[in-house]
Protein backbone atom coordinates (compact mmCIF):
# COMPACT_ATOMS: atom_id res chain seq x y z
CA UNK A 1 0.00 0.00 0.00
CA UNK A 2 1.49 3.30 -1.13
CA UNK A 3 -0.42 6.19 0.88
CA UNK A 4 -0.35 10.07 0.71
CA UNK A 5 0.11 11.29 4.16
CA UNK A 6 -0.34 15.30 4.13
CA UNK A 7 0.82 17.66 6.39
CA UNK A 8 2.88 14.96 7.53
CA UNK A 9 5.28 17.54 9.35
CA UNK A 10 3.12 18.76 11.80
CA UNK A 11 1.89 17.74 15.25
CA UNK A 12 -0.36 15.03 14.67
CA UNK A 13 0.78 14.29 10.72
CA UNK A 14 4.47 13.39 11.71
CA UNK A 15 3.18 11.27 14.94
CA UNK A 16 0.91 9.57 12.15
CA UNK A 17 4.01 8.99 9.58
CA UNK A 18 5.85 7.52 12.25
CA UNK A 19 3.43 5.09 13.36
CA UNK A 20 2.61 4.02 9.97
CA UNK A 21 6.08 3.01 9.62
CA UNK A 22 6.57 1.14 12.90
CA UNK A 23 2.99 -0.41 12.74
CA UNK A 24 2.29 -0.89 8.74
CA UNK A 25 6.29 -1.61 7.82
CA UNK A 26 5.57 -2.74 4.48
CA UNK A 27 3.33 0.45 3.11
CA UNK A 28 5.09 3.44 1.64
CA UNK A 29 4.70 7.12 3.48
CA UNK A 30 4.69 9.68 1.05
CA UNK A 31 4.31 13.16 2.94
CA UNK A 32 3.44 16.20 1.67
CA UNK A 33 3.84 19.21 3.67
CA UNK A 34 3.71 22.55 2.59
CA UNK A 35 5.76 23.38 5.67
CA UNK A 36 4.56 26.52 7.37
CA UNK A 37 4.80 27.83 10.52
CA UNK A 38 3.32 24.89 11.89
CA UNK A 39 5.29 21.87 9.77
CA UNK A 40 9.00 20.98 10.92
CA UNK A 41 11.05 18.39 9.23
CA UNK A 42 12.82 18.27 12.51
CA UNK A 43 10.08 15.99 13.99
CA UNK A 44 10.67 13.10 11.53
CA UNK A 45 14.95 13.22 11.98
CA UNK A 46 14.45 9.56 13.07
CA UNK A 47 13.44 8.80 9.25
CA UNK A 48 15.98 10.44 7.83
CA UNK A 49 17.09 7.38 6.11
CA UNK A 50 14.32 5.58 5.55
CA UNK A 51 13.50 4.42 1.99
CA UNK A 52 9.74 3.84 2.81
CA UNK A 53 9.61 7.92 3.68
CA UNK A 54 9.49 10.11 1.01
CA UNK A 55 8.93 13.78 1.82
CA UNK A 56 7.64 16.28 -0.81
CA UNK A 57 7.65 20.10 0.17
CA UNK A 58 4.01 21.55 -1.32
CA UNK A 59 1.34 23.13 -1.25
CA UNK A 60 -2.52 20.66 -1.34
CA UNK A 61 -3.69 23.58 -3.44
CA UNK A 62 -1.30 22.64 -6.23
CA UNK A 63 -3.26 20.44 -8.49
CA UNK A 64 -1.04 19.84 -11.22
CA UNK A 65 1.73 18.39 -8.02
CA UNK A 66 -0.86 16.75 -6.28
CA UNK A 67 -1.28 14.61 -9.62
CA UNK A 68 2.19 14.37 -10.31
CA UNK A 69 2.24 12.62 -6.83
CA UNK A 70 -0.07 10.47 -6.65
CA UNK A 71 0.91 9.03 -10.54
CA UNK A 72 4.50 8.92 -9.79
CA UNK A 73 4.45 7.27 -6.09
CA UNK A 74 1.78 5.33 -7.62
CA UNK A 75 -0.57 6.22 -4.45
CA UNK A 76 -3.48 3.85 -3.25
CA UNK A 77 -5.15 6.34 -0.38
CA UNK A 78 -5.00 9.59 0.72
CA UNK A 79 -4.71 10.61 4.53
CA UNK A 80 -5.79 14.23 4.57
CA UNK A 81 -4.57 16.16 7.42
CA UNK A 82 -2.79 19.32 6.61
CA UNK A 83 -4.90 22.47 7.40
CA UNK A 84 -4.64 25.91 9.29
CA UNK A 85 -5.36 24.29 12.87
CA UNK A 86 -5.40 27.04 15.87
CA UNK A 87 -8.34 28.17 16.74
CA UNK A 88 -7.04 31.86 17.99
CA UNK A 89 -4.96 32.61 14.64
CA UNK A 90 -8.97 32.23 12.52
CA UNK A 91 -9.86 35.04 14.66
CA UNK A 92 -6.57 37.49 13.64
CA UNK A 93 -6.93 35.97 10.18
CA UNK A 94 -9.64 33.65 8.87
CA UNK A 95 -9.07 33.82 4.94
CA UNK A 96 -5.78 31.39 5.50
CA UNK A 97 -7.86 28.77 6.82
CA UNK A 98 -10.17 28.85 4.01
CA UNK A 99 -8.13 28.51 1.04
CA UNK A 100 -5.89 26.09 3.36
CA UNK A 101 -8.72 23.76 4.75
CA UNK A 102 -11.50 24.34 2.29
CA UNK A 103 -9.85 25.26 -0.76
CA UNK A 104 -7.25 22.92 -0.64
CA UNK A 105 -9.00 19.63 0.35
CA UNK A 106 -11.29 20.31 -2.67
CA UNK A 107 -7.89 19.97 -4.87
CA UNK A 108 -7.01 16.71 -2.94
CA UNK A 109 -10.76 15.28 -3.63
CA UNK A 110 -10.82 16.26 -7.49
CA UNK A 111 -6.97 14.75 -7.44
CA UNK A 112 -8.29 11.58 -5.91
CA UNK A 113 -11.51 11.29 -7.81
CA UNK A 114 -10.08 11.57 -11.25
CA UNK A 115 -6.86 9.65 -10.11
CA UNK A 116 -9.70 6.68 -8.90
CA UNK A 117 -7.88 6.54 -5.67
CA UNK A 118 -9.24 2.97 -3.03
CA UNK A 119 -9.79 5.78 -0.10
CA UNK A 120 -10.06 9.20 1.10
CA UNK A 121 -9.57 9.96 4.78
CA UNK A 122 -10.83 13.19 5.73
CA UNK A 123 -9.06 14.33 9.27
CA UNK A 124 -12.04 16.06 10.28
CA UNK A 125 -12.21 17.28 13.99
CA UNK A 126 -15.34 17.93 16.92
CA UNK A 127 -15.34 21.34 16.67
CA UNK A 128 -17.29 20.67 13.78
CA UNK A 129 -20.30 20.22 16.11
CA UNK A 130 -20.04 23.58 18.11
CA UNK A 131 -20.45 23.39 21.91
CA UNK A 132 -22.34 21.01 24.46
CA UNK A 133 -23.69 22.28 27.41
CA UNK A 134 -22.78 20.64 30.81
CA UNK A 135 -24.46 17.10 29.56
CA UNK A 136 -24.12 15.21 26.83
CA UNK A 137 -22.09 13.84 23.65
CA UNK A 138 -21.95 14.42 20.45
CA UNK A 139 -22.35 11.49 18.42
CA UNK A 140 -22.01 11.59 14.52
CA UNK A 141 -25.64 12.24 13.75
CA UNK A 142 -24.99 15.63 16.08
CA UNK A 143 -25.78 18.69 13.70
CA UNK A 144 -23.09 20.27 12.68
CA UNK A 145 -22.86 23.64 14.01
CA UNK A 146 -19.39 25.22 14.13
CA UNK A 147 -18.55 28.49 15.58
CA UNK A 148 -14.91 29.49 14.78
CA UNK A 149 -13.33 30.43 11.20
CA UNK A 150 -11.33 27.67 12.13
CA UNK A 151 -13.95 25.14 13.03
CA UNK A 152 -16.14 26.09 10.28
CA UNK A 153 -13.63 25.97 7.38
CA UNK A 154 -13.21 22.38 8.45
CA UNK A 155 -16.84 21.70 8.73
CA UNK A 156 -16.65 22.83 5.25
CA UNK A 157 -14.42 20.72 3.72
CA UNK A 158 -15.92 17.76 5.89
CA UNK A 159 -19.38 18.08 4.10
CA UNK A 160 -17.23 18.83 0.94
CA UNK A 161 -15.51 14.82 1.44
CA UNK A 162 -18.95 13.28 2.22
CA UNK A 163 -20.49 14.83 -1.16
CA UNK A 164 -17.66 13.82 -2.85
CA UNK A 165 -19.12 10.26 -2.23
CA UNK A 166 -22.52 10.99 -3.14
CA UNK A 167 -22.11 12.97 -5.81
CA UNK A 168 -19.00 10.92 -7.73
CA UNK A 169 -19.42 7.56 -5.72
CA UNK A 170 -15.21 8.50 -4.36
CA UNK A 171 -14.65 6.27 -1.44
CA UNK A 172 -14.36 8.44 1.89
CA UNK A 173 -14.24 8.18 5.51
CA UNK A 174 -14.41 11.53 7.26
CA UNK A 175 -12.94 11.28 11.26
CA UNK A 176 -13.71 13.50 13.77
CA UNK A 177 -11.61 13.61 16.78
CA UNK A 178 -11.20 15.47 20.39
CA UNK A 179 -7.94 17.61 21.54
CA UNK A 180 -5.39 15.82 21.14
CA UNK A 181 -1.91 15.85 23.02
CA UNK A 182 1.52 14.47 23.20
CA UNK A 183 5.18 15.00 21.47
CA UNK A 184 5.78 17.27 19.09
CA UNK A 185 3.01 19.59 19.04
CA UNK A 186 3.29 23.72 18.19
CA UNK A 187 3.71 25.60 21.60
CA UNK A 188 0.58 27.50 20.96
CA UNK A 189 -1.95 24.85 21.64
CA UNK A 190 -2.97 24.77 25.31
CA UNK A 191 -1.01 22.07 26.89
CA UNK A 192 2.72 22.79 25.27
CA UNK A 193 2.15 26.71 26.00
CA UNK A 194 1.68 26.22 29.09
CA UNK A 195 4.78 24.12 29.95
CA UNK A 196 7.03 26.26 27.97
CA UNK A 197 5.75 29.77 29.98
CA UNK A 198 5.92 27.51 33.39
CA UNK A 199 9.51 26.58 32.72
CA UNK A 200 10.30 30.34 31.85
CA UNK A 201 8.35 31.84 34.34
CA UNK A 202 5.87 33.88 32.56
CA UNK A 203 2.14 34.26 33.44
CA UNK A 204 -0.34 31.06 32.19
CA UNK A 205 -2.91 32.66 30.16
CA UNK A 206 -6.35 30.90 31.13
CA UNK A 207 -8.90 32.30 29.09
CA UNK A 208 -12.44 33.65 30.68
CA UNK A 209 -12.29 31.71 34.07
CA UNK A 210 -10.63 28.08 33.17
CA UNK A 211 -13.85 26.24 33.02
CA UNK A 212 -14.29 25.23 29.42
CA UNK A 213 -14.36 21.77 28.81
CA UNK A 214 -12.17 19.30 26.33
CA UNK A 215 -12.07 15.52 25.59
CA UNK A 216 -8.24 15.03 25.68
CA UNK A 217 -6.73 12.01 23.67
CA UNK A 218 -3.07 10.98 23.70
CA UNK A 219 -1.70 11.79 19.48
CA UNK A 220 -0.81 7.64 19.47
CA UNK A 221 -4.60 6.55 20.05
CA UNK A 222 -5.34 8.94 17.28
CA UNK A 223 -3.11 7.73 14.84
CA UNK A 224 -4.17 4.24 15.23
CA UNK A 225 -8.10 5.56 14.87
CA UNK A 226 -6.65 6.65 11.69
CA UNK A 227 -4.77 3.58 10.63
CA UNK A 228 -7.98 1.68 11.52
CA UNK A 229 -10.47 3.94 9.82
CA UNK A 230 -8.65 4.05 6.59
CA UNK A 231 -8.50 -0.05 6.68
CA UNK A 232 -11.84 -0.65 8.33
CA UNK A 233 -14.01 1.87 7.75
CA UNK A 234 -16.89 2.36 5.32
CA UNK A 235 -17.12 4.09 2.58
CA UNK A 236 -19.03 7.32 2.96
CA UNK A 237 -19.27 6.85 7.23
CA UNK A 238 -18.04 9.37 9.96
CA UNK A 239 -16.48 8.41 12.92
CA UNK A 240 -15.63 10.09 16.26
CA UNK A 241 -12.87 9.42 17.82
CA UNK A 242 -12.41 10.96 21.92
CA UNK A 243 -10.24 10.03 24.60
CA UNK A 244 -13.21 9.60 27.83
CA UNK A 245 -10.59 11.92 29.11
CA UNK A 246 -12.60 15.37 29.82
CA UNK A 247 -10.94 18.01 32.16
CA UNK A 248 -11.70 22.05 32.84
CA UNK A 249 -8.82 23.75 31.06
CA UNK A 250 -7.59 24.87 34.57
CA UNK A 251 -7.50 21.33 35.91
CA UNK A 252 -4.87 20.65 33.05
CA UNK A 253 -2.90 23.75 33.69
CA UNK A 254 -2.53 23.31 37.33
CA UNK A 255 -1.59 19.62 36.50
CA UNK A 256 1.19 20.86 34.46
CA UNK A 257 2.20 23.47 37.37
CA UNK A 258 2.69 20.43 39.72
CA UNK A 259 4.63 18.60 36.83
CA UNK A 260 6.87 21.27 36.36
CA UNK A 261 7.47 21.98 40.19
CA UNK A 262 5.90 25.55 39.73
CA UNK A 263 4.08 27.86 41.71
CA UNK A 264 -0.27 28.21 40.67
CA UNK A 265 0.28 32.23 41.13
CA UNK A 266 1.60 32.13 37.80
CA UNK A 267 -1.68 31.45 36.41
CA UNK A 268 -3.08 34.89 35.11
CA UNK A 269 -7.61 34.73 33.88
CA UNK A 270 -7.65 36.91 30.93
CA UNK A 271 -9.84 37.73 28.59
CA UNK A 272 -11.89 34.50 26.78
CA UNK A 273 -11.53 33.76 23.65
CA UNK A 274 -14.24 35.09 20.76
CA UNK A 275 -16.92 32.91 20.94
CA UNK A 276 -14.95 29.90 22.61
CA UNK A 277 -16.84 26.78 22.42
CA UNK A 278 -17.50 26.17 26.56
CA UNK A 279 -17.72 21.98 26.07
CA UNK A 280 -16.79 19.26 24.04
CA UNK A 281 -17.36 15.25 24.79
CA UNK A 282 -17.11 12.56 22.75
CA UNK A 283 -19.25 9.22 21.86
CA UNK A 284 -17.07 6.89 20.01
CA UNK A 285 -18.65 3.72 20.51
CA UNK A 286 -19.36 3.62 16.69
CA UNK A 287 -15.19 3.63 16.31
CA UNK A 288 -14.62 1.62 19.01
CA UNK A 289 -17.60 -1.04 17.64
CA UNK A 290 -16.85 -0.69 13.66
CA UNK A 291 -13.44 -0.41 13.62
CA UNK A 292 -11.97 -2.18 17.00
CA UNK A 293 -10.40 0.83 18.33
CA UNK A 294 -10.11 1.90 21.90
CA UNK A 295 -7.64 4.95 23.66
CA UNK A 296 -4.68 2.75 25.43
CA UNK A 297 -3.50 5.81 27.20
CA UNK A 298 -4.66 6.62 30.71
CA UNK A 299 -4.84 10.50 30.98
CA UNK A 300 -2.59 11.21 33.76
CA UNK A 301 0.00 9.49 33.15
CA UNK A 302 0.54 10.41 29.63
CA UNK A 303 0.15 13.83 30.42
CA UNK A 304 2.61 13.40 33.12
CA UNK A 305 4.89 11.87 30.38
CA UNK A 306 4.20 14.59 27.98
CA UNK A 307 5.25 17.50 30.02
CA UNK A 308 8.37 15.32 30.76
CA UNK A 309 8.93 15.17 26.81
CA UNK A 310 8.73 19.01 26.69
CA UNK A 311 11.00 19.12 29.59
CA UNK A 312 13.34 17.22 27.93
CA UNK A 313 13.30 18.00 24.44
CA UNK A 314 13.64 22.12 25.20
CA UNK A 315 15.75 22.80 22.07
CA UNK A 316 12.91 22.02 20.29
CA UNK A 317 10.13 24.24 21.49
CA UNK A 318 12.62 26.85 22.26
CA UNK A 319 13.52 27.43 18.52
CA UNK A 320 10.15 27.82 17.93
CA UNK A 321 9.30 29.93 20.42
CA UNK A 322 12.21 32.29 20.76
CA UNK A 323 12.62 32.17 16.77
CA UNK A 324 11.41 33.74 14.01
CA UNK A 325 7.51 33.33 15.58
CA UNK A 326 8.78 35.32 18.70
CA UNK A 327 6.99 38.44 17.51
CA UNK A 328 3.41 36.27 17.03
CA UNK A 329 4.04 34.47 20.74
CA UNK A 330 4.83 38.16 22.24
CA UNK A 331 2.13 39.99 20.53
CA UNK A 332 -0.16 37.48 21.91
CA UNK A 333 0.69 37.19 25.07
CA UNK A 334 0.82 41.29 25.60
CA UNK A 335 -3.14 40.76 24.33
CA UNK A 336 -3.96 38.09 25.84
CA UNK A 337 -2.23 39.79 29.29
CA UNK A 338 -4.13 42.73 29.16
CA UNK A 339 -7.00 41.25 28.76
P1 LIG B 1 -0.48 21.32 12.79
O1 LIG B 1 -0.81 22.76 12.65
O2 LIG B 1 0.47 20.90 13.85
O3 LIG B 1 0.10 20.77 11.40
C1 LIG B 1 -0.48 21.10 10.17
C2 LIG B 1 0.51 20.66 9.07
O4 LIG B 1 -0.11 20.93 7.80
C3 LIG B 1 1.83 21.43 9.08
O5 LIG B 1 2.91 20.55 8.92
C4 LIG B 1 1.72 22.38 7.89
O6 LIG B 1 2.97 22.70 7.30
C5 LIG B 1 0.82 21.57 6.95
N1 LIG B 1 0.09 22.41 6.00
C6 LIG B 1 -0.71 23.47 6.28
N2 LIG B 1 -1.21 23.99 5.15
C7 LIG B 1 -0.73 23.23 4.13
C8 LIG B 1 -0.90 23.25 2.72
N3 LIG B 1 -1.66 24.19 2.13
N4 LIG B 1 -0.29 22.31 1.98
C9 LIG B 1 0.49 21.35 2.56
N5 LIG B 1 0.71 21.30 3.90
C10 LIG B 1 0.10 22.23 4.67
O7 LIG B 1 -1.87 20.57 12.93
P2 LIG B 1 -2.27 19.29 13.82
O8 LIG B 1 -2.65 19.73 15.16
O9 LIG B 1 -1.25 18.26 13.63
O10 LIG B 1 -3.62 18.86 13.07
C11 LIG B 1 -3.58 18.00 11.94
C12 LIG B 1 -4.98 17.78 11.42
O11 LIG B 1 -5.77 17.17 12.43
C13 LIG B 1 -5.71 19.05 11.02
O12 LIG B 1 -6.47 18.78 9.87
C14 LIG B 1 -6.60 19.35 12.21
O13 LIG B 1 -7.74 20.07 11.81
C15 LIG B 1 -6.93 17.95 12.66
N6 LIG B 1 -7.25 17.79 14.10
C16 LIG B 1 -6.39 18.25 15.04
C17 LIG B 1 -6.66 18.03 16.39
C18 LIG B 1 -5.72 18.51 17.48
O14 LIG B 1 -6.05 18.40 18.65
N7 LIG B 1 -4.54 19.03 17.16
C19 LIG B 1 -7.83 17.35 16.75
C20 LIG B 1 -8.71 16.91 15.75
C21 LIG B 1 -8.39 17.12 14.43
O1 LIG C 1 -11.10 19.66 19.54
C1 LIG C 1 -10.17 19.47 18.50
C2 LIG C 1 -9.42 20.76 18.25
O2 LIG C 1 -8.55 20.94 19.35
C3 LIG C 1 -8.62 20.73 16.94
O3 LIG C 1 -9.51 20.64 15.87
C4 LIG C 1 -7.76 22.00 16.81
O4 LIG C 1 -6.93 21.90 15.66
C5 LIG C 1 -6.87 22.09 18.03
O5 LIG C 1 -6.12 23.31 17.97
C6 LIG C 1 -7.71 22.07 19.32
O6 LIG C 1 -8.52 23.28 19.41
P1 LIG C 1 -8.71 24.06 20.79
O7 LIG C 1 -9.12 25.45 20.50
O8 LIG C 1 -9.57 23.28 21.72
O9 LIG C 1 -7.18 23.98 21.35
P2 LIG C 1 -6.29 25.04 22.13
O10 LIG C 1 -5.08 24.30 22.57
O11 LIG C 1 -6.08 26.30 21.37
O12 LIG C 1 -7.17 25.38 23.39
C7 LIG C 1 -7.60 24.38 24.30
C8 LIG C 1 -8.44 25.07 25.37
O13 LIG C 1 -7.58 25.90 26.15
C9 LIG C 1 -9.52 25.99 24.81
O14 LIG C 1 -10.67 25.91 25.65
C10 LIG C 1 -8.91 27.38 24.90
C11 LIG C 1 -8.01 27.28 26.12
N1 LIG C 1 -6.80 28.14 26.08
C12 LIG C 1 -5.98 28.02 24.99
C13 LIG C 1 -4.85 28.78 24.90
C14 LIG C 1 -3.92 28.68 23.68
C15 LIG C 1 -6.51 28.99 27.13
O15 LIG C 1 -7.24 29.07 28.13
N2 LIG C 1 -5.36 29.74 27.04
C16 LIG C 1 -4.52 29.70 25.96
O16 LIG C 1 -3.51 30.46 25.93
Amino acid sequence: MNVLVTGGCGFIGSNLVKYLRKHRPSWKVVNLDKLTYAGNLENLTDLENDPQHVFVRGDIGNRELVDHVILKEKIDAIMHLAAESHVDRSILGPEAFIVANVLGTNVLLEAARHARLSRFLMVSTDEVYGSLGPTGLFTETTPLDPSSPYSSSKAAADLITLAYERTFGLDVVVTRCSNNYGPYQFPEKLIPLMVANAINDKPLPVYADGTNVRDWLHVEDHCAALTLALEKGKKGECYNIGGDSERQNIQIVKAILAVVGKPESLIKYVKDRPGHDKRYAIDASKSRRELGWAPSHVFEKALGDTVKWYLDNRPWWERIVSGAYKTYFDSQYATRLKG
